[in-house]
C-alpha cells in the first residue's frame, strides 16, 4: 500500500500550512520565548509586550525614540538598544502600524476588547488599557490566552 503514507504526509503538510496561515499575530499559541534582556530592560514599567503585537516599523520607531517614551525616559545604551531592536523586529507582527505605535490603538486590540466599558478601563486596579497585567494574569509570561483573564473590580 504505497499511496497511504504519501497521502498522510500531504494531509499533514496541508494541515500544518493551514494552521500556520490561520495563526494571527495576536494568537497566544504563536508565542516566541521572550529574550531575557528584553524582560530586564523593557518590563520595569509595564509587562514585556510580545513582539508579535506590533509591526517591525513600530518597534523601530519606538526603539529610536526611547528618551521620549510616552512621557518618560526609557533610554538604553546603544548596544542594548540595537540588540533589543533587532530581536523585536525579527519577531514582529505583520499588521499596519497603529497610531502612536500603541498596541492598544490597533484595530484588532479595540475589537478584542470592545465588550469592556469605559468605566471598567478607569477602575483603580486597571487605569490604562496598556496595563495588560491588570486582567491578563499571565501577561508577564507573554501569555494572553483567555483562560488567564480576570477583570479586577
Ligand atoms: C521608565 C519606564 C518605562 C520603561 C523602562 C519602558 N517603558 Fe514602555 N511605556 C512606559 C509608559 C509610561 C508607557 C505608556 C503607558 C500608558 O499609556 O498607560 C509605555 C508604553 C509602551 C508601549 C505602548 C503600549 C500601548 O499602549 O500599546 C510600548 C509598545 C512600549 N512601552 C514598549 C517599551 C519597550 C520596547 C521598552 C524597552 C526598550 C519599554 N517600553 C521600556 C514606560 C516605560
Ligand atoms: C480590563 C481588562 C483588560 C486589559 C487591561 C487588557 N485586556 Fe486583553 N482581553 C481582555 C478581555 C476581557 C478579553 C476578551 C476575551 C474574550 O473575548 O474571550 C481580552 C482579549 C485579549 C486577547 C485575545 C485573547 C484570546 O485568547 O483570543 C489578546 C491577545 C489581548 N487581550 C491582549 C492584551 C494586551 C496586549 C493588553 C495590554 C496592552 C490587554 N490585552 C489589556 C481584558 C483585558
Amino acid at each position: 500500500m504505497r499511496p497511504a503514507p504519501l497521502m498522510l504526509a500531504l494531509v499533514t503538510a496541508f494541515t500544518f500550512i493551514g494552521a500556520a496561515h490561520a495563526d494571527k499575530d495576536e494568537n497566544p499559541t504563536s508565542r516566541a520565548p521572550l529574550l531575557p534582556r528584553y524582560q530586564q530592560e523593557c518590563a520595569a514599567c509595564h509587562v514585556p509586550y510580545p513582539p508579535r503585537l506590533l509591526p517591525a516599523e513600530s518597534w523601530q520607531r519606538l526603539m529610536q525614540n526611547l528618551p521620549h517614551h510616552f512621557g518618560t525616559d526609557a533610554s538604553l545604551d546603544a548596544a542594548t538598544t540595537r540588540q533589543l531592536s533587532d530581536w523585536l523586529t525579527a519577531h514582529a507582527g505583520h499588521r499596519r502600524a497603529p497610531p502612536q505605535d500603541r498596541i492598544t490603538r490597533s484595530s484588532w486590540f479595540l475589537h478584542e476588547h470592545d465588550e469592556i466599558g469605559a468605566s471598567t478601563w478607569q477602575r483603580a486596579a486597571i487605569k490604562s488599557p496598556s496595563n495588560c497585567a491588570a486582567c491578563h494574569t499571565q501577561a508577564d509570561q507573554g501569555d494572553f490566552n483567555e483562560r488567564f483573564i480576570r477583570i479586577p473590580r
